[in-house]
């Protein structure tokens, strides 16, 4: 297993791939729009025709979870089509594929973090339509890994942290929700995940345990005015004065669960695959920005 097809090329998790699959021994095939289009399948078939993969990776996602409350279907073509159409084009080549899905397919109402055998309730469209491409994948390919991760940031892109740094340099006060909680999850920590898991089933061969549902998130949960706090601490920039407010006073098209922290043991058990925690993925991310 040598050639692996990711999806969703120039987005932030695609981009860590780039890296962490060569890191790993492997030739990531990147593939990006227009080449590669859910909307427009034939684009999918010829890049598996063409580039002939022994593994897919689909980070490619309708990630903009406020407009996707205005256009469900545009949103179940890109979450839930494209991973159905993914699904049986691997099922057919005989090829593991990696479905990367959300914490937002949880309502966050738990009170504790979830368990992959905690029953999804998504309370938004993104996270119908996601929660549909995990069942799309899992049911197309006996061979699918869905790995749910939260709150990707990542040196390109945009994410939280870029958008924090942007707005401390002009503001001297923000406002941030202090009452959502998850796990800031780096791109390029994730993305070493993917690999880890890639070169266990390169190692063992494909395994009955392997299919199915695994939380990979960074280890640690925060929320989002404290995940500000660090980034400013972090970043060596100005420092403004970040105020903390509900959710209530921020109000978003989609609704967001309160609690999405997730427990990751099962990845653990079954890949041999652990996150760094978020402190150290945000150490990472700021070292690249400032280099960069
Ligand atoms: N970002 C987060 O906070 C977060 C949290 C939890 C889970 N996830 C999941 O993690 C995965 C990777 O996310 P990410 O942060 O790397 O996303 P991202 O940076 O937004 O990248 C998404 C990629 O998907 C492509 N794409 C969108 N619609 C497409 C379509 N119809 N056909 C083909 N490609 C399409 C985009 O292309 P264009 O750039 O050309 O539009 C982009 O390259 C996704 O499955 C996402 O749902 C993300």
């Amino acid at each position: 297993m040598r050639r692996i097809l990711v999806t969703g090329q120039g987005g932030q998790l695609a981009t860590g791939l780039a890296e962490s699959l060569p890191a790993a021994g492997f030739e990531a095939l990147l593939v990006g729009q227009p080449d590669f289009e859910f909307d427009n399948p034939e684009t999918v078939r010829a890049a598996f025709a063409s580039l002939k993969p022994d593994a897919v990776v689909n980070c490619a996602a309708w990630t903009a979870v406020d407009a996707a409350e205005d256009d469900e279907a545009g949103a179940f073509r890109a979450n839930a089509l494209g991973p159905a159409l993914l699904g049986a084009l691997s099922a057919e080549a005989g090829i593991p594929l990696i479905q990367i899905s959300t914490d937002y397919v949880y309502d966050g109402l738990k009170g504790a973090p979830y368990r992959e055998d905690d029953l999804p309730n998504p309370r938004s469209t993104y996270g119908r339509t996601k929660l549909a491409g995990e069942w799309a994948a899992l049911a197309a390919n006996p061979q699918t890994v869905v790995m749910r991760t939260a709150w990707v940031f990542s040196p390109v892109g945009k994410n939280f942290v870029k958008t924090m740094l942007a707005l401390g340099a002009s503001r001297p006060e923000l406002k941030v929700v202090a009452d959502q909680w998850g796990h800031p999850t780096a791109a390029p920590d994730l993305a070493d995940a993917i690999a880890g898991v890639l070169a266990r089933v390169r190692e063992t061969g494909w395994r009955e345990d392997y299919r199915g549902v695994f939380h990979a998130v960074a280890a640690g949960g925060t929320n989002w005015h404290a995940f500000a706090e660090a980034i400013f601490a972090a970043s060596g920039g100005p420092v403004p004065k970040v105020l903390p407010i509900t959710t209530p006073e921020y109000p978003t098209k989609a609704t967001r669960p309160v609690d999405g922290r997730l427990e990751t043991a099962k990845l653990a058990g079954v890949f041999g695959v652990v996150l760094p925690s978020w402190q150290d993925g945000l150490a990472r991310v700021m070292a690249t920005l400032k280099a960069g």
